[in-house]
């Protein structure tokens, strides 16, 4: 069922891939200050809490003592040729990428950007274009120059939309001619979870309340979006722009009407930002969310108009695994991407609890596309593994390469059902650092790289059987899936 055009490929992160933290000019990020999170301090593989402002403060004041993988990423900055050469052999039509705020405007304050950021993204697209894959472009992969967290508190701060919005003109007046798809923010809902690597902030900071806090950093955020959608429509109309969230796909844990409605409100949280994003106004149970739960927010001036004037064009969205909602608090959970979730007894997990849930997919797409009617884009899903790389170069990755079948048959049949689905890009198609724990024991690539967590290792690139197998996806067009 997959239309010619469709846009297979891979995604990735610049926090997360690209290495060079220290090169060309580019700022320090937020997520330059976190550690590795070592098993000893994880519970049941749930990373154990987002970064304190104390965390944070001994890390900034002792950097040498500390593992921080996110500077070394998987050193794309000095592969991207070589990898994005793995990339055309496998036939990617399209790579999903973010671009470093902090590589462009170091502090984040800085009138004009650094020339040999602009230039490595340049040269990056360049080589996408080389082989004929069309670059998919995060503005802001939660990454935000750490200035601009220490002065400002982050996105709590209504001073962060002119900063970013300086930084988007930017990447739209630079790049439009070489870049047609672009998100403004990845998972923007992520905030709700982890508010300083989504959005450079310390709860503990605030005169707010913690969701007060979190709900004012993203009315930023929705803000500065829109702004940004407005302008790139205006200049740059062939661009596509589109809203991103980690989709929480839920199901009630019985029909006990008590369930179903907890489940029903999880679910319109979960989609309000697609709601204000595409349809460009906040709705009215998210309004009366704020009211009953004590939530202030200092709206913006004129934010009704801002919102209504920077609606997206398409609705991207990852997903990994469905969530279980439950009316009784106190139920026993499982880790989750990004929030915990009850144990789903019909389901298989990953090694790290993640309920394996490919039919729930289809069932996610059918409804986003039921209730907005916009063009969806799968921009992240896969198998985190700990992967074997044998003597020979080989990496068996069998269990990975049946998760991803799986997954593209529920897409499959999402686009009988009727669903527009403009492409796929499985995350971290090159290995990287995972964004729970900072570490490389956790990967998702068809393509291995030699490096531990500790950033030991050659870094060289090895083939997976996956590799092999996804070759023959796209070269089929999604019909040859053995
Ligand atoms: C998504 C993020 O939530 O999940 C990625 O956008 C992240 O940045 C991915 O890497 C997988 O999570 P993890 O923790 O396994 O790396």
């Amino acid at each position: 069922m997959f239309p010619k055009e469709f846009l297979w490929g891979g995604a990735t992160a610049s926090a997360q891939y690209e290495g060079g933290f220290d090169e060309g000019g580019r700022g320090k990020s937020q997520l330059d200050f976190i550690d590795f999170i070592s098993v000893e301090k994880r519970i049941g593989n749930q990373c154990t809490d987002d970064v304190s402002w104390e965390r944070y403060k001994t890390i900034r004041e002792n950097e040498s003592e500390y593992n921080l993988p996110y500077r070394r990423g998987a050193d794309f900055y000095h592969h991207y040729k070589e990898d994005i050469k793995l990339m055309a052999e496998m036939g990617f039509k399209v790579f999903r990428m973010s671009i470093s705020w902090a590589r462009l405007y170091p502090t984040g304050e800085e009138e004009t950007p650094n020339p040999e950021g602009l230039k490595f993204y340049h040269d990056v697209f360049d080589e996408l274009h080389k082989y004929g894959i069309e670059p998919l472009v995060t503005m802001i992969h939660y990454e935000n120059p750490v200035h601009l967290t220490e002065k400002f508190n982050g996105w709590e701060s209504q001073k962060m939309i002119s900063y970013f919005v300086k930084y988007t003109k930017t990447l739209i007046d630079e790049y439009k001619d070489k870049v047609k798809y672009w998100i403004t923010f990845n998972e923007i809902n992520a905030t709700l979870c982890t508010p300083f690597v989504s959005s450079g902030m310390f709860v503990e900071k605030s005169q707010k309340n913690k969701l007060s806090c979190e709900y004012q950093a993203l009315h930023h955020q929705l803000i500065a979006s829109a702004l940004t959608v407005k302008y790139a429509h205006e200049t740059a109309p062939q661009c596509m722009i589109g809203a991103m969230i980690a989709r929480l796909e839920c199901y009630a844990e019985t029909c006990k009407p008590t369930d179903v409605l907890a489940n029903m409100i999880d679910d319109q949280i979960n989609l309000s930002f697609f709601d204000i994003m595409a349809r460009g106004s906040y709705p009215k149970f998210l309004l009366n969310y704020f009211r009953d739960n004590d939530i202030i927010i200092d709206f913006v001036d004129n934010y009704e108009q801002i919102l209504k004037e920077g609606t997206v064009d398409y609705l991207a969205f990852s997903y990994y695994m469905s969530y279980v909602v439950s009316a009784e608090p106190g139920k026993a959970e499982a880790p989750g991407n990004l929030v915990k979730s009850l144990v789903n007894p019909y389901l298989k997990q990953t090694e790290w609890g993640w309920g394996i849930d490919p039919i729930g997919l289809r069932i996610t797409l059918n409804r986003i596309y039921d209730k907005y009617q916009l063009p969806l884009f799968i921009v992240e899903n896969g198998l985190g593994a700990k992967d074997v790389l044998e003597e020979d170069g080989s990496v068996h990755d069998a269990y990975r390469i049946d998760y991803l079948r799986e997954h593209i048959k529920a897409m499959d049949k999402a686009i009988d059902d009727g669903v527009e689905l403009l492409g796929y890009t499985s995350w971290g198609c090159v290995d990287l650092c995972s964004a729970s724990f900072a570490d490389m024991t956790k990967r998702y690539g068809y393509i291995y790289v030699d490096a531990d967590d500790y950033g030991n290792g050659t870094y060289n690139r090895y083939k997976k059987d996956s590799y092999y197998w996804y070759k023959k996806v796209i070269e089929s067009n999604g019909k040859d899936l053995d």
